[in-house]
């Protein structure tokens, strides 16, 4: 293995370990200013509650999605095996972190095919960066998509944390051309998603033109790469990387709020895919609520996986509960009436949303 694939290879510990013991999260997604009307006589029987649904022509039995989050490195397989082991258990969709690694080094593809073996009937998102499917084109998407047997490629933005890692790529450009050549080219249906800044409604448009079949918000209010590599540089020897520190703290304060970019995205077509600090199934509820097709998690649900496939299932578990009290007390016997739930709308994500007085100005020239 040559130096730049140990590195891509040990950067996905470096990770794991960093967001499942630091504080890696930041900012306010907006969902707590979300609040359902109360309905005292939901004529609707909470045992009876379906949490099934379907995405991209998939059936599935709840809207959670288990947001990419590893492989690339051996001490991560037994991590995406049990993720992937809930995923078939409770029927829900997954995806893997960046198959980077193994691409680079096909000896750690092992890692995340496991999630296949372990579920050979959820719907699984292959994962690449744009950079990569720039620098690499369509014979590394299709590598990926292979690799797993998955039934789309998600393709992620994360240009701010390239932007503070060390080894990160500054050039973004020619990634929007790559996007648009991969879905004239791809039969699998291809995602495109933030990584914790979210997506606005320009970006949105422009994926849509290029061809996305759909749109994970990946917006700000959860886990922060900023924050993550603050923690890598201040933890590096090299002088050179702590001063990658302060840029990383500045910048955890960045994104657009999980909320306004699912209503922004939401606004220019579907399906969307609402991530970034989902927290619980109330937060789920609330992002179908403003049009979400699924909602994804990827920190709450890492700890458990790194501890028990009990862990995780118990975790998923309190998740479809809560999400199950809230379509009952909402009257919802289905997602798709907890879609038309009626809620209010209050505080900074009001604000944003106020068609009077526009959050998002334009300055003239
Ligand atoms: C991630 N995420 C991520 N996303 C991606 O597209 N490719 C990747 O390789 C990874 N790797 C990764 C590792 C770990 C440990 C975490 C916690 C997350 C980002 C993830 O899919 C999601 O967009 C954000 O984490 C926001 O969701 P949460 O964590 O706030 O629920």
């Amino acid at each position: 293995m040559g130096d730049k694939q140990r590195f891509t290879s040990s950067r996905k510990l470096d990770h794991l370990r960093i967001c499942a013991e630091e504080p890696v999260e930041s900012g306010d997604t907006g969902f707590s200013d979300i609040r359902f009307v109360h309905n005292a006589l939901p004529e609707c029987d909470m045992g009876k509650v379906s949490l099934a649904t379907r995405f991209l022509d998939h059936a599935v039995s709840s809207p959670l999605f288990i947001s990419a989050m590893t492989g690339g490195h051996p001490g991560t397989k037994d991590v995406n095996a049990r993720l992937a082991r809930a995923a078939e258990r409770f029927g829900i969709g997954m995806g893997v972190g960046s198959q980077r690694a193994a691409l680079e080094n096909p000896k750690l593809a092992d890692t995340f095919a496991v999630v296949r073996d372990e579920a050979p009937h959820a719907f699984l998102a292959a994962n690449i960066g744009a950079v990569q499917l720039r620098d690499h084109g369509t014979a590394w998407a299709e590598k990926a998509v292979e690799m797993i047997e998955a039934d789309a490629l998600a393709v992620h933005l994360n240009f701010l944390q390239e932007a503070i890692q060390p080894e990160g790529d500054h050039n973004a450009t020619g990634c929007l051309a790559a996007i648009e050549t991969l879905c004239k080219e791809f039969k699998t249906p291809v995602i495109i998603k933030e990584t914790g800044c979210g997506i606005s409604a320009a970006t949105a448009r422009q994926c849509w033109g290029a061809g996305a079949s759909a749109i994970d918000t990946g917006g700000w209010g959860g886990t922060s790469w900023a924050a993550v590599e603050a923690v890598r540089a201040a933890e590096s020897a090299r002088n050179e990387d702590k001063a990658l520190q302060s840029l990383g703290k500045d910048f955890a304060g960045w994104g657009i709020p999980t909320v306004v970019s699912l209503a922004e995205v939401v606004a220019t077509g579907g399906p969307v895919i609402a991530s970034g600090g989902v927290r619980s199934g109330l937060d789920i509820a609330r992002g179908l609520a403003f049009g979400a097709a699924l909602c994804g998690m990827a920190l709450p649900l890492l700890k458990p996986a790194m501890e028990s496939d009990e862990a995780l299932a118990r975790t998923i578990g309190a998740i479809h509960r809560e999400l199950a009290v809230a379509m009952f007390l909402t009257g919802s016997a289905r997602i798709a009436d907890l879609r038309k739930a009626p809620v209010y709308l209050t505080g900074r994500t009001r604000q944003m949303f106020d068609k009077d007085n526009p959050a998002q100005v334009r300055r003239s020239p």
